[in-house]
């Protein structure tokens, strides 16, 4: 009788490490469509800059206008570069290694693809970068975390509006805090407990950039940042907004004490229901 519980039991824990593999899949490629669709449209923005200043440079044959033209053709195929290297940086790396990192670099190659977008939506980023230590992580992951934070908080503000997107050295923890912060709709309190669960949602489906809808994207942002010894934390008002910090461990603080630790303590993210600032 025993014998045949503990059977099913292990048979009951094979289903759920099965399942949970599927659901890190699941994120993997929820994250990998979202970036396609927002490169794509952005690449098709660069090509139409390139074809237009070409066009332009064989209408006016004066060494002024071609000089400009050149010099434009020549900007955008530097953010084309950068568009592709995100994407099949994206698509390759599947290895958790990490390093340090300059998380300004990696925060401005983000928002390199979100251009077209944050100015479609009429978005207006305010960044705020002082000189902070170099963070010790795998750069595709977090810019993974860093997209569907910012998505998410575009998505919060249907008009428009500020997005301020901050650094900032935690030097009593060692930790480098990046802050993503909007003034959009603001999580009910009843609702906040229940962001990072897998497939919790409040939208009716993809928008109309195809985004959002899955209710992946926060718990993918959390496992990601636990595996990186890290903590994400929320704050948020109804009506005034929303404030992500995600807590990065510093090089140096990661390097000096990555000692193993025999069960890895689960950090719960930190549901803060005080206002933000
Ligand atoms: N910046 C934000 N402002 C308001 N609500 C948010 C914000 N970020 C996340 N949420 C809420 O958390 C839910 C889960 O987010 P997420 O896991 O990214 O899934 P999805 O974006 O697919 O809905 C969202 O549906 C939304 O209700
Ligand atoms: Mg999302």
């Amino acid at each position: 009788m025993e014998d045949a519980a503990s059977a099913h039991i292990a048979q009951l824990q094979q289903q759920i490490d099965s399942l949970k593999e599927q659901l890190v899949q699941a994120q993997r490629l929820t994250a990998l469509g979202e970036l396609l669709g927002t490169t794509t449209h952005e690449f098709n923005n660069v090509l139409m800059t390139v074809i237009n200043y070409a066009k332009m440079g064989m209408r006016h044959r004066d060494a002024p206008t071609r000089d400009k033209c050149f010099d434009k053709i020549f900007n955008a195929g530097n953010r084309a570069a950068k568009i592709t290297n995100t994407v099949l940086g994206m698509a390759r790396n599947r290895a958790a290694s990490q390093e340090p990192t300059d998380l300004k670099a990696l925060v401005e190659n983000t928002l390199i693809l979100l251009e077209r977008e944050m100015n479609k939506y009429r978005i207006t980023l305010d960044k705020s970068f002082p000189k902070v230590p170099q963070a010790y992580v795998n750069g595709n992951q977090i810019q993974q975390v860093l997209l569907n934070l910012l998505i998410n908080a575009r998505q919060a503000m249907p008009n428009g509006g500020r997005l301020a997107i901050k650094l900032r050295h935690d030097t009593k923890e060692g930790m480098v805090d990046l802050v993503v912060r909007d003034y959009g709709s603001g999580i009910p309190p009843e609702k906040l407990p229940r962001i990072f669960d897998s497939f919790y949602t409040t939208k009716s489906g993809p928008d109309a950039s195809g985004k959002g809808g899955t209710g992946l994207g926060l718990s993918m942002c959390r496992d990601i940042i636990e595996a990186h010894h890290g903590r994400i934390q929320v704050q948020s008002t109804l009506g005034k907004g929303t404030a992500f910090t995600l807590k990065l461990p510093t090089a140096t603080k990661a390097t000096r004490k990555r000692t193993p630790v025999a069960a890895p303590l689960t950090p719960v993210p930190g549901l803060v229901s005080q206002p933000v600032e």
